[in-house]
């Protein structure tokens, strides 16, 4: 019992020791990226998750008989916290009720829900086919949420994965979303940044930034975020429950 406890401690810790070398070469091999600029957000501080907006926004969609779609679940930690009664969840590797990549998912069903998590694969390109493919599916008036759209350093966001905790570069879609038509987004100031889309129009229309934004450093997202539309806990419930924050 004993023997086994050192044995799996040592494999343990030899195999957390790889995680940082590897970690600390692909830092060294990506330096040329590094920008100075950082983000204490404190998202501690903040009281309030993902978890619980989501559930904010299936309140007002209709609470238990709401229809809920989660992209991205891992170890269900929000997905067992969602109460609604119509829920799936898709994810290739593990969580959620659909083993398979979210692509896969909106090329075999065509179901609506009242409320969208994106939270899958956090890089650009798929966060935003995952966002087109979201507000086809969901219902006029209803929501689409992404996790991870404030980065606290270039590490924290770089593509390829340089760290443990990683946003990845999904930030750059909500600069596309910032000059969206027919939608209301807003970035709630918790848990990594949530963002919050409000569908208003079946007409909805999201600029094509590629070009621009593909290969953008972190440079780029310091020097937009004041443009960003944060706003608090307190007011996206506002935000959430009358529609404006008037
Ligand atoms: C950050 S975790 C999700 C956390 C979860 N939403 C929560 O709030 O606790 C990201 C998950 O996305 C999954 N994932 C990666 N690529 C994906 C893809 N193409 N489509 C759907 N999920 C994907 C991963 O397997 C991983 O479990």
């Amino acid at each position: 019992m004993l023997i086994r406890f050192y044995r799996r401690l040592i494999n343990l810790s030899v195999s957390s020791l790889l995680r940082k070398l590897s970690e600390k070469f692909l830092q060294i091999k990506y330096r040329s990226y590094a920008v100075a600029k950082k983000y204490d957000w404190d998202w501690e501080s903040k009281g309030f998750n993902r978890v619980a907006l989501v559930n904010q926004l299936l309140f007002e969609s209709g609470g238990w008989n709401s229809s809920y779609l989660e992209i991205g679940c891992a170890k269900n930690d929000l997905f067992f916290s969602v109460g609604a009664k119509n829920k799936i969840g898709v994810d290739p590797v593990e969580g959620g009720t659909h083993r398979m990549t979210s692509d896969e998912f909106f090329s075999e069903s065509s179901a609506k829900f009242d409320v969208i998590f994106i939270d899958g694969l956090h890089k650009y390109e798929q966060a935003r086919s995952d966002a087109f493919n979201a507000l086809e599916r969901v219902a006029l008036g209803g929501w689409v949420a992404f996790h991870d759209f404030l980065p606290s350093t270039w590490k924290e966001q770089h593509v390829p994965r340089l760290q443990s905790t990683w946003t990845g570069d999904c930030w750059k879609l909500a600069i596309e979303l910032c000059e969206a038509k027919g939608l209301d987004f807003k970035i709630v100031e918790i848990d990594f940044g949530v963002g919050l889309v409000r569908k208003r129009s079946h007409d909805w229309v999201v600029p094509d930034m590629r070009d621009i934004l593909k290969d953008a450093d972190f440079e780029v997202f310091a020097n937009n975020l004041e443009a960003l539309p944060l706003i608090s806990f307190e007011t996206a419930v506002q935000f959430i429950n009358h529609g404006n924050l008037s």
